[in-house]
């Protein structure tokens, strides 16, 4: 719901937006919470991204279990309550808690959470688990389903994976390609109110968008540029002031997948460029050690879900 000078449907390109700046995006209020779900039963079983290549069988589970608490106890110190869901046997990719769910907060300041359509069988077990964290936690439950006519096919939808609130402002940047489908968002938009802002993934590496888009505050986010095609990068300059391009070495070494809470920004550690270029846009680098997760594909941003 933005001013008649924005899209309040999907944006795929600048044409349009001329008249239109990220100020005429009403405000929203950021989640400040974390959600985790412990490793208990992580391990990589089979290859559904490009980084478990070769990964089967090899996570070394009490360093799993080291890593996840010590990111924990990041989140903890820099003020997030971290709360956590309980484990699920034979879920091994339960762990990676932005996947499953888009939280967000409604322009009555009703919380909501829409539910994931997980491309991969197996992870879509993990949705009724988080469902029901969701609803014990004072959550109204979407579905796509809900936005659709009763017979109609339900696009994948990888949550959080791929849809990012555009830091503060009632606006989604919407990833495509890989694991979510491009027709999810017109549902999404409508059935949330919101523009959404699409982008196309199309090299493989880079699966979610949450692999190579970073949000760091309103006007600030990190990227990898080629993780973009022409539109997308145009967009993503179009709306965000300071646009940080990182390197294709950093961003493999999931640099881009870091979360950033007031000032503060967790990452993977051994970017030194990225670390660099953080400080000196005045950001607070924090390195933590995810190597366990990333030989499934994930680290410090898609280990937790902000929540309210
Ligand atoms: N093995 C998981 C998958 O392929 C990793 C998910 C990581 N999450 C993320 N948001 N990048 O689905």
């Amino acid at each position: 719901m933005s001013t008649l000078a924005c899209p309040a449907s999907v944006i795929e390109d600048v044409t349009s937006l001329t008249e239109c700046s990220i100020a005429d995006f009403p405000k929203r209020m950021e989640p400040g919470n974390v959600l985790m779900c412990p490793p208990t039963y992580f391990t990589v079983e089979t290859v559904q991204n490009p980084f478990m290549d070769g990964k089967v069988g090899t996570v070394d589970k009490e360093l799993a279990g080291k890593q996840w608490h010590a990111l924990k106890d990041v989140c903890t110190k820099i003020g997030c309550e971290v709360k956590t869901i309980e484990p699920v046997e034979n879920l091994e990719d339960m762990v990676f808690a932005a996947n499953q769910v888009l939280p967000g907060i409604d322009d009555d300041g009703k919380l909501f959470a829409l539910l994931a359509e997980m491309r991969h069988e197996k992870r879509r077990q993990e949705v009724p688990w988080y469902r029901q964290w969701f609803l014990a936690n004072g959550y109204k439950v979407l579905t796509l389903a809900d936005g659709l006519e009763a017979d109609a096919p339900v696009p994948r939808f990888e949550a959080q994976g791929d849809a990012i609130w555009h830091p503060s402002r009632k606006l989604l940047w919407g990833g495509y390609g890989s694991r979510t489908d491009k027709d999810a968002y017109p549902i999404i938009s409508k059935l949330l109110n919101v523009p959404v802002i699409l982008l196309n993934l199309s090299d493989s590496r880079f699966y979610h968008l949450d692999t190579c888009f970073c949000a760091l505050n309103e006007d600030s986010v990190m990227i990898y540029e080629g993780a973009f095609d022409k539109n997308g990068l145009e967009l993503i300059r179009h709306f965000f002031k300071n646009v940080i391009s990182v390197s294709e070495k950093d961003a493999l070494n999931f640099a881009l997948n870091a979360v950033s809470i007031n000032g503060s920004v967790i990452l993977q550690k051994g970017s030194v460029h990225t670390v660099e270029a953080l400080k000196s846009h005045g950001f607070t680098p924090i390195e933590v050690d995810t190597s366990e997760f990333m030989k499934s594909g994930g680290s410090v941003f898609c280990m937790k879900m902000m929540v309210y």
